[in-house]
């Protein structure tokens, strides 16, 4: 890909940061930078210019919990009018110990999702991404399966015991945390994590030709400050764990590097989770084969729970040429 203009959300900290330092030292014309303010995020990009020498970060406020910020957000984009190539949204965080609903009444580790999906609409809709765009989101190993303290919820399981068998149903109740949700701070984060590789794979099947989606686990980067909210368990359990045994951490910088990996990525791949292999949060990244994951209910489910939370949808169908490649597996 042509290194032009990225956008990467949630550079305010952490792998979001890493991202941003490092797509401008590999050359990238203008590098859109966001953060939930304005006065917050041109502190970042001062600093990014500083650290990197280099006069490519340009500030967005974007506060993805808040419908009218993407808004905001978008009509300055759609007054750049610079077409984007490599679409990162990075912004997302572990749940802390008490429910936090955002204005709209979503779960605060679901609500990146619902943001992110907003402004991907709407850069489509304003033919704001480049023909050959490359969109990644932050997955996270636990959507997976297999991660001590994070397991997903069995969402046909849940959908037949509560919701007659409505995937859909279920999936929204998941991202509001209610009806029928006991609120589990890990589950939660798994959930959204797998909501996300499902929206994925959906997204994929409706991406016009040329262009591709991935979810990416970062893998984990026990220094980012990801766990702030996070329970004392994870804190002084899960993480020094993990910092003590080989091949279990990495630095932010190594896993920042694992998005820029995936922007290089093949249409063939599109709508694919990308994660460490089994049994690891670090090294290579491969497509994750867990039959729940291309699960095509499941996934077309997340995707119409997602534009009925959200309120956003891509109605341009017809006119624009929806491919049905990618991850249409399941
Ligand atoms: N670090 C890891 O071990 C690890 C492992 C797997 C996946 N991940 C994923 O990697 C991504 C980056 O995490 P990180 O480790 O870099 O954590 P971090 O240091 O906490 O950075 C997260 C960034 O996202 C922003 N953000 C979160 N929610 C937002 C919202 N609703 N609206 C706007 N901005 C929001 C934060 O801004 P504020 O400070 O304003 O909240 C911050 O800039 C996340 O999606 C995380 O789930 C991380």
């Amino acid at each position: 890909m042509e290194h032009s203009i990225a956008l990467v959300t949630g550079t305010t900290s952490g792998l979001g940061y890493e991202a941003a330092r490092t797509l401008a030292a590999e050359g990238w014309r203008e590098i859109i930078v966001t953060g939930r303010s304005l006065a917050r995020v041109q502190e970042t990009a001062a600093q990014l210019a500083a650290e990197t020498k280099k006069q490519v970060f340009t500030p967005l406020e974007l506060d993805l919990d808040s419908p009218s910020s993407v808004q905001s957000a978008l009509a300055r984009l759609v007054k750049q009018g610079n077409p984007i190539d490599f679409l990162l949204l990075n912004a997302g965080m572990v749940p802390g110990k008490e429910r936090v609903l955002t204005a709209a009444g979503i779960e605060a580790a679901q609500a990146p999702l619902i943001g992110h999906h907003q402004l991907t609409v709407g850069l489509l809709r304003a033919k704001l991404l480049s023909p050959n765009a490359r969109i990644v989101i932050a997955g996270a190993e636990p959507a997976r399966g297999g991660v001590p303290m994070f397991s997903y919820t069995d969402v046909p399981a849940f959908a037949a015991k509560h919701f007659g068998g409505d995937r859909t149903a279920a999936i929204e109740a998941l991202i509001h945390n209610r009806p029928n949700v006991k609120y589990v701070p890990n589950t939660t984060y798994a959930d959204a994590k797998l909501i996300i590789a499902w929206w994925v794979a959906a997204l994929a099947r409706r991406l016009p030709s040329g262009m591709a989606v991935y979810a990416v686990s970062p893998g984990a980067a026990t220094a980012t400050k990801a766990s702030r909210r996070a329970g004392l368990a994870v804190k002084y359990l899960f993480i020094p764990v993990a910092n003590l045994i080989p091949g279990m951490n990495q630095t932010p910088e190594t896993a920042a590097r694992r998005y820029l990996q995936a922007s290089e990525f093949g249409t063939d791949v599109s709508g694919e989770f990308f994660a460490s292999a089994r049994g690891k949060f670090s090294g290579p990244i491969e497509v994750q084969r867990q039959p729940h994951l291309h699960d095509r209910a499941s996934q077309e489910a997340a995707w119409q729970a997602v534009v009925k939370v959200s309120g956003a949808d891509l109605s341009y169908r017809g006119s624009l040429t929806a491919v049905s490649g990618g991850s249409g597996r399941g």
